[in-house]
């Protein structure tokens, strides 16, 4: 792959709040989680796991658990991503920043981001509340919620503009 196509894949990534009916197929997110498995993590402890949602009660109740849920219902895909605290007992070395568990997972979390728009898929990340989704799914504590995401065919036509993002120049230092 040539740095152009990773850079465009990149730069035309935003976040898909509106879709089409078509499905996403079981074959389609087993290929995105295919991704994640590949992301990097401290230690590789990999501590993620994802949880998708097929049942519509199950996904019903975790939108109202979601800061903006109400975009989730037209989704093909909606999963929970977390982090299995556990893992911790089997680092083989000092975690020097415990919080990089969690950190590691968001990398998951990308991988799956950017995979979906190279299949033509889109989605967006989703905020939920903590607490409700771990009565829902039947989540020990140890599992802490990073985010939800919502996948699916974007809508043909959606003019939702990209976002703007602070010049280059505001965003490093070299330090000489
Ligand atoms: C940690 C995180 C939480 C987010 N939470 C939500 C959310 O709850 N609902 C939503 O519609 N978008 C959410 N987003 C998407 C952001 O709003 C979006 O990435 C940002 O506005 C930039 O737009 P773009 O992704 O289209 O470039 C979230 C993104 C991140 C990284």
């Amino acid at each position: 792959m040539q740095y152009d196509d990773f850079a465009s894949l990149c730069k035309n990534r935003r976040s898909v709040r509106t879709f089409e009916d078509t499905p996403v197929t079981k074959e389609e997110i087993l290929k995105l989680l295919e991704l994640a498995r590949h992301a990097p993590s401290v230690d590789n402890l990999q501590p993620w796991h994802f949880h998708v949602v097929l049942d519509q009660e199950k996904r019903k109740a975790l939108m109202d658990a979601c800061c903006y849920g109400n975009f989730v219902e037209g989704a093909g895909v909606f999963m929970i991503v977390t982090a299995d605290l556990r893992v911790k007992k089997e680092a083989k070395k000092i975690l020097w920043n415990p919080k990089e568990v969690e950190y590691s997972c968001i990398t998951a979390m990308e991988h799956i981001w950017l995979g979906a728009v190279a299949m033509g898929l889109g989605g967006s990340w989703v905020s939920l509340h903590h607490g409700k989704p771990h009565e829902i799914l039947g989540l020990p504590h140890e599992e802490v919620v990073i985010g939800g995401m919502m996948i699916g065919h974007p809508k043909k036509g959606d003019k939702t503009a990209m976002q703007e993002r602070k010049p280059l120049k505001e965003l490093y230092t070299f330090h000489e």
